[in-house]
């Protein structure tokens, strides 16, 4: 039985050697060692075994099952090595490798020039204000002193949500907002997105940008508009840029002008991009009209302000010198990198 029980053991642990996985040492685990395994029933032969011999043998199978046991823990925990080994060649990083190239997106050209604006404004003491671009009728038009038969009205110009809601034409119904809501003095500009029932064509987009500003206080004088108006085209187009203020009509303000600026590319000279006229017309101007000051609950004989808009995409386009404004909504990215 001895003899029986070392030749075992030599086969065993020579099986051991030979693995090649764990699996396969499992299996020689349940082979020898299990249940029915090939030592296991040999020591249930025992009882059969004389007093003497039983201690004697005793010790050989715990001895022959021992040698066993840490053969296989070993080779298993060499088995893991091998593995780990392969793994961590297998998954190692080649840090030279050139990697994939991240495309960084920027800003689109429209938020530019309202970024570049807004620094300028807020550089002069403005703050901005928001507004919403689904207004009511009565701060787009009524309370802006719209006449009742102005045609910017026409359900052919703008876009009808329903009798009182309508898509803002412009940024000018923040005024309202913000003369009743802010405490005097009021300094704010409000950029945002507006919308017109316009065929789109190279100058004409239905949805488009503009910038509000106002100033409501105690003294408010032209003036002060002028110099205001002067000191921002000379920041945003370059310091030899002059103004020109043409008398025109809008309902919100009066008096009221249209604003020129000397032409940046030939400093008025006269070139294709300002169509030999020298000036090129950027924004609409003028004092508060008394009855919006009065709508919004503030007293003309009080207090006066001035107001300016002007279209951002107009300005961006010219800024940049892109002949179409539908080339900045088309969102092809091919164009928009090159700002
Ligand atoms: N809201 C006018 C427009 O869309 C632009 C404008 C003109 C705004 C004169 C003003 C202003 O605040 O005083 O054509």
């Amino acid at each position: 039985m001895q003899e029986k029980l070392l030749n075992l053991k030599e086969i065993a642990l020579k099986e051991i050697k030979d693995t090649l996985s764990i699996e396969d040492v499992e299996n020689i685990r349940v082979k020898y060692l299990g249940k029915k395994g090939e030592i296991t029933a040999i020591l249930k032969e025992m009882g059969k075994l004389s007093n003497e011999e039983r201690p004697i043998i005793g010790k050989v199978a715990n001895e022959v099952r021992e040698a066993i046991e840490s053969e296989i823990t070993s080779k298993k925990e060499e088995l893991k090595n091998i593995e780990k080994q392969r793994k961590l060649l297998e998954e190692v990083i080649d840090v030279t490798m050139p990697s994939k190239k991240v495309r960084v997106g920027k800003k689109h050209p429209i938020s530019q020039i309202i970024d570049e604006i807004s620094e300028i404004f807020m550089g002069m003491g403005f703050s901005i204000a928001e507004g919403p671009e689904v207004e009511t009728v009565h701060n787009n038009f009524d309370a802006l002193n719209a006449p009742k038969d102005h045609p910017s009205r026409d359900m052919s110009d703008t876009f009808y949500i329903n009798s009182e809601l309508l898509l803002r034409t412009q940024t000018s119904p923040v005024q309202i907002r913000t003369m009743k809501n802010q405490e005097l003095p009021i300094k704010i500009i409000s950029p945002g997105r507006c919308f017109r029932f316009d065929a789109p064509d190279a100058t004409h987009s239905p949805m488009f940008h503009q910038i509000e500003g106002l100033v409501v206080g105690k003294d408010v004088t032209m003036a002060q508009l002028k110099g205001t108006l002067n000191m921002f085209v000379k920041k945003l187009f370059g310091e030899e840029t002059k103004t020109k203020f043409r008398p025109h009509n809008f309902p919100f303000t009066e008096p009221s002008a249209e604003v020129d600026v000397t032409c940046f590319k030939c400093n008025g000279e006269g070139c294709p991009m300002c169509k030999g006229e020298g000036w090129i017309e950027i924004l609409g101007a003028g004092m508060v009209h008394p009855n919006v000051l009065r709508n919004c609950g503030i007293d003309p004989e009080v207090y006066s302000g001035f107001a300016f808009g002007m279209g951002v995409d107009r300005i961006t386009m010219l800024k940049y010198e892109i002949d179409d404004i539908r080339l900045l909504f088309e969102n092809d990215v091919r164009f928009l990198k090159q700002f």
